[in-house]
């Protein structure tokens, strides 16, 4: 049996950030794989939910949850990753085989866009290259992060001719990218930009796109206290903060 699955981007945080396109797909899908990932984020879990409830017609669809595993920081970043990727495969696995029907259509509901820091299109392809499931998926864009925090700063992310980078916090403390031009970082649990030229100009955000939403734009060394300050009130009362930056060289 070929099983069908809907790899759906539902936006950074607005239900309004989701798209025609994927109102479309949501309505063909049956199941809905619903990760818990713990109860700090119960908030994107419930986000995830609504959407199935606001844009969904009828309720010819069932959702089912499960949990995604802690991934372990006993070992190297990359080798604890991969050994987490194939824990996640196996859950997939186990998901696609037990819950899927012969002529239903799964759905996983990708935070942003599933093209930028999300795993699931290569535990996709890893589960179909293995050859042990007749699998096929459809992927439907969504507004990332990066696309939100430019939009709700009112930025270009590039200046004419100069390139784009976006990279994550941990390596954004080792040095910016030698090739130049502004930076977006992602997944900073390190304030990494602390570690970075306190001349460079910041356009940061958080929970952006939804009710929490804080920005804080200006010249890094006059606006990083604040941020420190914003960004851990906020995970003080929240349990968890998800924030994306972009770094540049001020005009002048
Ligand atoms: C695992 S990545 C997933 C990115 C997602 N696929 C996207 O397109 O935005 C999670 C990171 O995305 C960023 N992020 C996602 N949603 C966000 C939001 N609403 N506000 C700020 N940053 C967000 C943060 O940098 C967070 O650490």
């Amino acid at each position: 049996m070929k099983r069908q699955v809907s790899v759906i981007g539902i936006g950074a945080g607005n239900p309004e950030y989701v798209t025609m396109q994927a109102i479309k797909a949501l309505n063909r899908v049956s199941v809905f794989f619903i990760p818990n990932k713990g109860d700090d984020k119960a908030d994107l879990h419930h986000l995830r939910r609504e959407i199935c409830e606001r844009y969904i017609e009828g309720d010819a669809y069932r959702l089912v949850d499960f949990d995604i595993p802690e991934r372990s920081k006993a070992g190297a970043y990359k080798s604890d990753v991969a050994a987490w990727r194939a824990e996640v495969r196996r859950i997939y696995e186990t998901l696609l085989t037990d819950e899927l029907g012969a002529d239903e259509v799964g759905g996983f509901l990708v935070w942003g866009d599933p093209s930028l820091y999300d795993g699931t299109m290569e535990i996709l392809d890893t589960i179909r290259d293995e050859g042990r499931m007749d699998l096929d998926y459809e992927v439907i864009p969504g507004i990332s992060s990066v696309s939100a925090l430019a939009a709700r700063h009112r930025i270009a992310l590039n200046r004419i001719g100069e390139p784009l980078t976006i990279t994550t916090a941990r390596l954004v403390s080792q040095g910016l990218p030698e090739t130049g031009g502004n930076v977006v970082v992602m997944l900073d649990s390190r304030s990494a930009y602390h570690q970075v030229d306190p001349d460079l100009d910041i356009h940061w955000g958080a929970y952006i796109g939804t009710d929490d939403e804080i920005l804080v734009a200006g010249r890094l060394r006059d606006v990083r206290e604040e941020i420190d300050r914003r960004r851990a009130a906020a995970r003080d009362e929240k349990g968890w903060v998800m924030d994306t930056y972009m770094l540049s060289r001020g005009k002048g």
